[in-house]
């Protein structure tokens, strides 16, 4: 690892870049942090442009070597209200305080980036080779509950495993949740969770009380595998086919369609015929569909996607105009009564589909 080429040995790669690096597998972001004031610091480089400063975090955005780079002070943190962003009480403070403020030892590891060398101040090394993920500290759920939802995910991405007494004070929490929390954190580890399409991390989100951070209704696991299903009818909203199972997204802040999504899942009653089924999926996003898969009636919405969605009807309103039917709404109907034919028998022609039409007038 070479990203960043400056020289001084108060700056230091840390978490997720410096776990992945020694796990083998590539990062998806890099955090710098400086042991001091990185403002003041990135000020004094003659190479850097500053790009962004966040002064209550002491922390700034540069661009180097035509990269932008976020460099973080190392500061002390207190969580005044539980679950909640916590308060930056000191700016500058040593690796040592720096540390106590992180999730867990696998992303506790500083790398210096001038020398190499990895300052470990937790035992981050011993946990990340045997697969362990551990809390600094017996308050860390209680702080940030996120966490919770963290640890499944990084679990579920190396095929690592919680401690015992992390466990335990993981199902302490959730025997007694506070749930005036920040749901906007609590969605972005959800989405980030969910994403990996893990039937795995969905089952242990389930059978651990984990979904009891959303939701306070009992959940189930569904009979339907979601990561095989998704494999087979991809969506882009992975992660909301998972927690729609819940049944309760109340409290996460939603997108409009997001909340669509969930909406049109919950309107859509049995579904008896084909043409009923049609009718109910056609202008529905896949993944209210598969939420109707996992939850209603799996043939229906199964059904659906191989077969029935491949079926059109290729006569439009100028083809009924042609053949003297005045527009009207009754053309609604018509496209109907040709579309029930047409489910029966997808291989009609657009000319069976006239003549169906006209029948349909005679009577
Ligand atoms: N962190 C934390 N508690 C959180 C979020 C983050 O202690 N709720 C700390 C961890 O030390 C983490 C670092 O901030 O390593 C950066 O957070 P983030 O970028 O979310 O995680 P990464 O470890 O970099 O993991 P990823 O590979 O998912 O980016």
């Amino acid at each position: 690892m070479n990203i960043i080429n400056i020289n001084d040995n108060k700056l230091y790669y840390v978490g997720g870049v410096v776990r992945d690096e020694l796990l083998g597998i590539e990062s998806l972001d890099v955090d710098v942090v400086y042991e001091g004031n990185a403002i003041e610091f990135a000020k004094s480089l003659s190479e850097a442009e500053i790009l962004q400063i966040n002064e209550p975090f002491g922390t700034v955005r540069v661009k180097l070597d035509g990269r932008e780079v976020d460099i973080a002070s190392t500061r002390d943190e207190v969580y005044e209200r539980k679950g909640h962003l916590p308060t930056v009480t000191k700016i500058g403070v040593t690796l040592e305080s720096d540390v106590k403020r992180r999730d867990f030892t696998i992303n506790t590891l500083y790398k210096s980036v001038s020398t190499g060398e990895i300052v470990d101040l937790t035992g981050g090394r011993e946990d990340l080779k045997n697969k362990t993920i551990r809390v600094l500290h017996d308050e860390s759920f209680i702080d940030d509950p996120t966490r919770i939802i963290r640890a499944l995910k990084f679990a579920v991405r190396f095929g690592f495993k919680l401690d015992k007494h992390t466990k335990k004070l993981q199902d302490d929490y959730l025997k007694n949740i506070n749930y005036d929390m920040c749901y906007k954190r609590i969605k972005k580890e959800l989405i980030e969770t969910f994403n990996l399409n893990s039937q795995t991390a969905f089952e242990t989100f389930i059978k651990d009380n984990i979904y009891k951070l959303v939701t306070e209704k009992k959940v189930t696991l569904p009979r339907v595998n979601i990561e095989k299903l998704i494999n087979l009818y991809p969506v882009d909203n992975i992660w909301l086919v998972y927690a729609g199972v819940l049944g309760d997204l109340s409290r996460l802040p939603l997108t409009k369609t997001e909340q669509k999504i969930l909406d049109d899942f919950s309107v859509t009653g049995k579904l008896k015929t084909d043409f009923e089924i049609y009718k109910a999926f056609e202008k529905a996003m896949p993944e209210t569909i598969l939420l109707y898969a996992i939850l209603k009636d799996e043939k229906a919405a199964v059904k659906y996607l191989d077969k029935l969605r491949c079926i059109k009807l290729s006569i439009n309103g100028k083809d009924l105009q042609e053949i003297g039917i005045a527009p009207s709404p009754e053309y609604q109907e018509i496209f109907d009564y040709v579309l029930k034919l047409k489910l029966k028998s997808p291989d009609m022609s657009k000319a069976d589909e006239i003549k169906a039409a006209r029948n349909y007038l005679v009577g």
